[in-house]
């Protein structure tokens, strides 16, 4: 079993640093059985968070996870999202229970708002406070917020009980190394890094194959490693493919030397300025 890291939240929570997405997922009922399995040789592996959305499938892949988790609810730290258009005091309550019904199950471990829409934060902030009293989350957060939104946030009441954002992170997107993702961590607010090899695309990089066969490891594999790299960051690869997961839940076991994470900024570079926040 790979030897996977744990992040702590701000209450002291502790969840492995790689976990499982689910975007996609419970598209074709065709599928409903590979990506069950999926999961489930996920958290087997160690990869105990699974991230989800009430958007993906439009509750489908909810239905997906709520079956991977069946019979070991307490091993899992289940994190679902609510469309912003959900997002009012009352609606995000309304979502939430939808949710759990969907999972069958009675709590979220966090809750996050998918990405900023019409309703103000003060109302999401205090539909999330109202579930968190209630039991029915652990924890909420946000996803796809830029330094500016993460700001604007601190400033509403409770606002700065947020402990995650979920964001656009991989090697061809770093921008939020310039100033979110020192931001977040400062603030000891969690990262969690979506896409996290660039849905595939970065994989055929030919830098990244070269380092790949060094260690005798996958590109994919090395483009996890180069973001356990960082501190209070959890990456969210998916896959609907038991032996895929498994590639990546190896991809912990990974050190990259300080040569090779040299020639990744050199493939890849890091931000030199300012880049507004990327969305998938
Ligand atoms: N908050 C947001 O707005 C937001 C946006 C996007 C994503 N997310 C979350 O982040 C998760 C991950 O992001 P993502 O699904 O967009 O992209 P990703 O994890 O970067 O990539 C997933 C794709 O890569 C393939 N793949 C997975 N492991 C592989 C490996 N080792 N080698 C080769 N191919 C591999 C998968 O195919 P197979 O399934 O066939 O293996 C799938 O097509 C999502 O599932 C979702 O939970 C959140």
């Amino acid at each position: 079993m790979p030897d996977i890291p744990n992040v702590s939240f701000a209450d002291g929570v502790e969840v492995p640093s790689l976990g499982l997405g689910t975007w996609n997922m419970g598209e074709h009922a065709s599928q409903a059985m590979i990506e069950v399995e999926s999961l489930k040789r996920g958290l087997d592996l160690g990869m105990t968070l699974i991230d989800t959305a009430e958007m993906y499938a439009e509750g489908g892949a909810e239905k997906i996870t709520g079956q991977a988790i069946a019979g070991r609810r307490d091993q899992v730290f289940l994190v679902s999202k609510v469309y912003p258009w959900n997002a009012s005091r009352q609606g995000v309550i309304e979502a939430c229970d939808r949710s759990l019904e969907r999972l069958k199950t009675d709590r979220l471990d966090l809750y996050l708002l998918h990405w900023r829409g019409e309703h103000p934060l003060e109302e999401t902030v205090a539909g999330f406070e109202d579930l968190r009293r209630a039991g029915k989350i652990g924890a909420w957060g946000v996803s796809n917020f830029d330094l500016d939104d993460m700001q604007e946030l601190m400033t509403v009441p409770d606002g700065d009980k947020c402990v995650a954002n979920q964001v656009l992170y991989n090697l061809s997107r770093r921008g939020i190394e310039y100033d979110l993702l020192p931001w977040c961590q400062e603030s000891g607010i969690v990262v969690m890094a979506y896409s996290p090899i660039e849905q595939g695309r970065i994989l055929r990089n030919p830098e990244l194959i070269r380092i790949a066969k060094a260690y005798q490891a996958t590109p994919a594999q090395v483009a996890l490693a180069f973001l356990l790299e960082r501190d209070s960051l959890i990456a969210i690869p998916k896959s609907a493919n038991p032996q895929r997961v498994e590639e990546n839940a190896q991809a912990a076991e990974l050190d990259l030397s300080e040569e090779d994470l040299a020639a990744l900024d050199g493939a890849f570079p890091p931000p030199g300025r300012k880049t507004p926040l990327e969305m998938l």
